[in-house]
């Protein structure tokens, strides 16, 4: 049951449309909510705001701005500011909600709003990292981690290093774009809020809309059935949430919200630009001496986030000497976020390409230079890994994608007058878990329902946590239903950082754990139970049948002579990762193909290999579908995702999807994926480390690897677009 490919056991109902999204739930008497945004400035206020045509024109129930908005809670310790919505007149980002017109229809509302006028006073505006005005400074975490890491003398090692590479990298902001834009839909019920949201996660969702309101988490539900894609943009709460809670609040009516694809740039989270100066430092023989990894990147000017890129650099390598540093700038821009393995996908780019630099200086090949430089235990924490079958991945990869015929020096490698390029680079993903629950019923017919509110976000986590339920409870697999998706079930962490599947699947091991201890104990208690007398430890219960001593019965019979339900319900707790005696991560090794035409500075793409070792993958069909969209992803960063920016007044220029290039299927080349084997007893009760997130790690710096092997020409700016290759 685990590990088999099993089809989704969601598929049928999104492919017939019988599947509802957030925005099509069906709510009695709902009216549509349109943002309007600021334009035409970046940083100002207000001077003024006259919606009295938007609220004349048909259909429309009212109009909120900063004059009549309900006041949200501005503690800063507990509310999101981002969510500091409509409270007064600033104006900090281009495309910032200034109003919200709430009509009977979408079209009226979408009308109304493009009536409402608007003025404003312009201030001075910071919008790039090297702007007069910018002011790097130092956060106090990188996500759980400090800022800034040291071990040794990264300088005297620098210094007295026989070969050495001093890079600077850059990387374009980049936008999340799922197919389903952000969507909510809020109705009252007194003082309860009930939200249909497109969520990462419902109770972070809750915690955050009930801060924000100053409501108590109890008032607030927050339901999420099906998602149409997050990556990372679903995780956090963005404005339209909050917008249609007021709005709804003001008209006394169900609203719902759905952002147009251009306001999916603007204002909802981005992964924020980056600029990254790598130094390494080796021996002759290409042994890792010295490692500086600085990062510089932005955040908004009311609120932070940082895209830690340097992380992977303090534990992919054995390096004694080695220094990190993250600093962010402030700029009128909307807060970004999080965004497909934040840090290390970008980070990999910078430390990865740092490498191959390294190897041709050291003549080395490129998985050699690696293996010579191969972490044994953390590097960082001076812990050994839970596991690690990096070297397998290496190994299977090149296999797979033809190393052995690579020729070292760059241009050798022809096809007529095309040049051809082969690259690689190491992936890594740090494995988290949280604290989560699971409930579990087991009927007098055999059926079983597990419950645990965690998101489904296109990943098949429905699927893969039914077979982990089946599993866990003992019966077949057709017998149990795993739902999720609302804060009335057992609660359960967001699903980012690639943690969803070892923070539920723990929680739903000891649920099925404390279900077949129950049934066991009330069989050998009953005297009806042919196992009756035996000790409860004696009994299994496998395939819906509980067996001991020689003797078994059904675990449907043993629950109807019981009251025809059984239940249990399992919290499972987390130590702080400090306190674990084990570093957990997955790894991975990317390969490229790439095709190059020296004429036109064009690349496609010839084929793409990923070989990843995750722990235990409950469901190697999910599992292929997870790294594939990953490696789809690197696909974007290294040749086709760039925002761009009128920097007269911070405007994303390209914000949709013709002019915002993202990875079409003729970009795509044969893909293959490696599952490695592995087994972990050490990182969690299910056994799984995340492959959410490591299939785009590594994907753009092997590509440019494979660029600069075809070409000669290193490229250290992505996109890697044809007028970087034509310099
Ligand atoms: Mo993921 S970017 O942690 O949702």
């Amino acid at each position: 049951m685990i590990g088999k490919p099993l089809d989704r056991v969601d598929g049928r109902a999104k492919v017939t449309g019988a599947a509802k999204y957030s925005y099509e739930e069906p709510v009695p008497h709902v009216a549509y909510g349109v943002i309007v945004t600021s334009a035409g400035i970046a940083h100002g206020r207000i001077a003024a705001l006259d919606a009295s045509r938007a609220l004349r024109a048909p259909g429309v129930i009212g109009v909120l701005t900063h004059h009549n908005a309900p006041r949200v809670n501005t503690d800063a310790q507990r509310a999101d500011k981002k969510l500091r919505l409509l409270q007064d007149d600033r104006v900090l980002y281009d495309r910032q909600p200034i109003a919200v017109v709430v009509a009977n229809t979408f079209e009226r509302a979408t009308h109304a709003a493009t009536l409402v006028a608007v003025s404003y006073d312009r201030a001075a505006a910071v919008l790039d990292l090297h702007d007069d005005g910018a002011q790097p400074y130092a956060p106090a975490r990188a996500n759980r981690q400090t800022t800034d890491s040291r071990r040794g003398d990264p300088e005297s090692a620098f210094s007295a290093a026989r070969i050495k590479v001093d890079s600077v990298y850059r990387i374009a902001d980049e936008f999340h774009n799922p197919m389903e834009p952000h969507a909510t839909v809020a109705l009252w019920d007194g003082p309860r809020l009930t939200l249909y949201d497109a969520s990462q996660g419902v109770f972070a969702r809750r915690s955050s809309v009930a801060a924000i309101l100053d409501l108590p988490e109890s008032d607030v539900r927050v339901v999420t059935k099906f998602v149409g894609g997050g990556f990372g943009s679903k995780g956090g709460t963005q404005a339209h949430v909050l917008l249609a809670a007021m709005a709804a609040k003001v008209v006394r009516r169900p609203v719902k919200i759905v952002l147009t694809r251009e306001q999916m740039f603007h204002g909802v989270g981005f992964r924020p630009r980056t600029e990254q100066h790598v130094k390494l430092g080796a021996t002759s023989d290409g042994r890792l001496v010295a490692l500086s990894h600085d990062v510089l990147t932005r955040t908004s000017t009311f609120d932070e986030f940082l895209e830690p890129s340097a992380l992977i650099s303090r534990m992919l390598y054995a390096v004694p000497n080695a220094a990190t540093t993250h600093r962010l700038v402030r700029t009128n821009v909307g807060t970004p976020t999080y965004q497909r393995a934040p840090g290390e996908s970008s980070g990999s780019f910078a430390l990865e390409s740092a490498m191959d630099e390294l190897a041709y200086a050291a003549k080395l090949d490129p998985i050699e230079l690696r293996l010579r430089n191969y972490a044994q235990s953390d590097p960082h924490t001076s812990k050994p890994f839970t596991s690690k079958s990096l070297q397998a991945c290496y190994a299977r990869g090149a296999e797979r994608i033809g190393w052995s015929r690579r020729t070292a020096a760059p241009r050798s490698m022809r096809d007529g007058g095309l040049l051809i390029g082969l690259g690689m680079a190491s992936a890594t993903y740090p494995t988290n878990r949280s604290k989560a629950s699971a409930s579990a019923t087991v009927h007098g017919d055999g059926t079983a329902l597990v419950q645990s509110g965690g998101t489904d976000i296109g990943t098949g986590a429905y699927t893969a946590f039914t077979q982990l339920s089946a599993e866990a409870l003992g019966l077949p697999i057709e017998h149990v239903r795993f739902d999720l998706g609302d804060t009335q079930m057992p609660q359960a962490p967001v699903a980012g950082g690639s943690q969803l599947t070892a923070s539920i699947g723990s929680a739903i091991v000891a649920v099925g754990a404390a279900m077949r201890a129950k049934l066991a104990g009330l069989a050998v208690a009953d005297a009806a139970s042919p196992l009756h007398g035996l000790g409860a430890d004696a009994v299994s219960v496998a395939n819906g049948m509980l067996s001991g001593g020689g003797h078994s019965e059904s675990v449907a019979a043993l629950v109807q002579r019981h009251g025809g339900a059984v239940s249990a319900l399992a919290d499972t707790t987390v130590p702080p990762a400090a306190e674990s005696p084990y570093s957990a991560h997955s790894f991975g090794a990317q390969f490229a193909e790439v095709v190059v035409d020296p004429d036109f500075g064009t690349v496609r793409l010839r084929r793409l290999v990923g070989a990843f070792a995750a722990g235990r993958i409950l469901n190697a069909k999910l599992a292929r579908s997870q790294y594939l969209g990953g490696m789809v992803w690197g696909v974007g960063m290294a040749l086709h995702e760039e925002g761009r920016y009128d920097n007269r007044f911070g405007r994303v220029m390209n914000a949709n999807l013709a002019d915002y290039l993202v990875p079409v299927n003729a970009d795509i080349p044969q893909l293959d994926v490696v599952l490695v084997d592995e087994t972990d007893d050490h990182v969690n009760p299910a056994g799984v480390k995340g492959i959410g997130e490591i299939g785009i790690v590594g994907m753009a710096a092997a590509i440019a690897n494979a660029v600069y092997h075809a070409t000669g020409v290193r490229v250290r700016n992505l996109p890697i677009v044809p007028e970087r290759l034509l310099g």
